[in-house]
């Protein structure tokens, strides 16, 4: 068997076909039901207590902090009222010991540090009018919730929220590991180190990535339709939905906060769709799913994401790759006259090759593959070369690279669509069209009110190339949506959604009528 035919051997094993996708969407509809009835469910469909969604004219300056991925993100925003902001930020990546630090508290005096730096950097007037005034105050003074930067928090994992600023960690993903904080209030948490440095900041809200996608997309999309769905395609996934409200029945017995606006009748549900099917009823499987998911923090949990999103895709490839390497006869990576230099030479893999170890390619590999067209794929044998240490590699290499790429890409954005579809069809979307502009629909035109809107962020969907047609391929191919539903859907870059929409969130816990400062 030649390399090439190798390659597509395993690449085949990622199929994931129409008639699965259908299957996927049925099966995620399920567990959406069952997670808005009962507590406990693989799906957590968390009820947010956020009822309602912006509409673009909402002012004033807030802080958002945003904890859920590779980095760690200090902002604050300016609103300006009229579907536009100004956004300040800064970004410092975790250190790794801290994701899988002993105690909650270094990881969150950490946390607080970046904000103090934060705040003398950008707001330094207002940081140090308020370090005078605590000075002239008695220890037993304290600050009025007005005189405080009100601050959104953006954590994005899986949280028992139990009001609009208090949430319990139900557990970590994306490789953080801190048992410690498991079961604590993360709002506290927080809270306790900003005071411990005297700063000028209460944590207002606590907000998943999602949810805050959601709301910026909504505050910022054009057009009067509000924003169904924000989705987040990028270290991790999960997405943040519009439900009625009476469909979250099992509201009546959860543990969390009564006093919430239930005028509007609705309630934005986090799905926590990173869970979806843990028990494996529908979703594909390889051998390398498998071996990822044992050697995991979290075996068993996070079964949709493993195989979804962008922390997860590199490892997948790494062990596709190392698993042909190691067959006797296939040939990746070991020509002896590998013609792709203009010198021959042999093809080589460093000792201390990334190929060897876990977590050893970034998602970022693969974007760059898929998005290769240069003469001889030299992109991609630059980038075997500089991130695997793999030298002098073939362009039968590259094609192999590439074929295994695209498969597992291609898996990633059809999975996707499962979960959009899904939430999609469960909310009655596709019925809810009205008659609208016959003749836009006639011209076979979308017309705006019959627009599906979707906010996405994340590096996945930004990044990789054709995520997003993959994802509408197989939109198409849903029973229920099919091509003239996936028209109406509209999907959206919400850039910048976590910390926009937290700021959204701690506007309207601060309450619309006490704007910030
Ligand atoms: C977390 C979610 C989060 C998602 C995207 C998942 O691992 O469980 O809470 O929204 O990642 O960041």
């Amino acid at each position: 068997m030649s390399l090439l035919e190798e390659a597509r051997q395993v690449a085949a094993e990622f199929d994931y076909t129409a008639q699965d996708v259908n299957k996927g969407v049925k099966e995620f509809i399920r567990q959406m039901d069952e997670g808005l009835q009962k507590n406990g469910t693989s799906m957590s469909q968390i009820p947010t207590y956020v009822t309602s969604v912006p509409n673009g004219t909402e002012k004033g300056l807030y802080l958002a902090v945003d904890l859920g991925g590779t980095n760690f993100r200090v902002c604050s925003i300016q609103l300006h009222g009229n579907t536009t902001f100004s956004l300040t930020q800064s970004k410092v990546a975790i250190p790794r010991d801290l994701m899988t630090a002993k105690k909650a508290q270094e990881l969150f005096s950490f946390l607080a540090k970046q904000i103090e730096t934060f705040l003398k950097t950008h707001h330094n007037d207002h940081f140090e009018a308020h370090h005078e005034r605590r000075k002239a105050m008695s220890p037993s003074e304290n600050f009025t919730d007005d005189e405080l930067f009100q601050l959104g928090f953006t954590f994005s994992f899986p949280v028992h929220q139990i009001g609009i600023n208090k949430g319990t960690l139900i557990r970590w993903t994306k490789g953080f590991d801190i048992e410690d904080a498991v079961g604590k209030d993360v709002c506290e948490l927080l809270q306790k180190e900003i005071d411990a440095l005297h700063l000028p900041v209460k944590v207002a809200a606590l907000v998943n990535d999602t949810v805050g996608t959601l709301m910026a997309r909504s505050y910022t999309s054009p057009g009067k339709t509000g924003t169904l769905l924000g989705g987040i395609f990028g270290t991790g996934t999960n997405g943040a939905y519009v439900e009625k409200l009476d469909r979250v029945t099992k509201l009546s017995t959860f543990s969390g906060s009564t006093d919430y606006d239930k005028s509007t009748g609705h309630m934005i549900v986090n799905t926590e769709w990173g869970s979806f099917d843990n028990q494996m009823t529908v979703l594909p499987n390889t051998p390398y799913d498998t071996a990822l998911d044992a050697e995991s923090v979290n075996p068993g949990i996070q079964m949709f994401e493993k195989r979804v999103s962008g922390m997860f895709l590199g490892e997948i490839l790494r062990r596709a790759l190392l698993a042909l390497t190691q067959k006797k006869e296939c040939q990746l990576f070991k020509d002896e006259n590998s013609s792709s230099n203009d010198i021959h030479s042999t093809t080589t893999i460093a000792e201390d090759s990334m190929l060897y170890k876990q977590w050893g390619i970034d998602t970022s590999f693969l974007s760059i593959v898929q998005e290769d067209a240069s003469a001889g794929y030299r992109i991609t044998r630059q980038t075997l070369s500089r991130d695997l240490g793999v030298d002098a590699a073939s362009i039968e290499d590259a094609e192999a690279v590439k074929t295994l790429v695209a498969a597992i890409g291609k898996r990633s954005a059809r999975l996707s669509a499962v979960a959009i579809g899904a939430v999609i069809l469960s909310t009655g979307k596709m019925d809810d069209s009205t008659q609208g502009n016959i003749a836009k629909q006639e011209n076979n035109e979308v017309d705006e009110e019959n627009v599906i809107d979707i906010g996405v962020d994340g590096s996945l969907v930004e990044y990789y190339p054709g995520f997003e047609e993959y994802i509408r391929e197989a939109l198409r191919e849903i029973e229920g949506i099919g091509e003239k539903g996936e028209k109406r859907v509209r999907i959206g870059i919400a850039k910048d959604g976590s910390g926009v929409g937290a700021a959204l969130i701690a506007l309207v816990a601060g309450s619309a009528e006490k704007p910030g400062r």
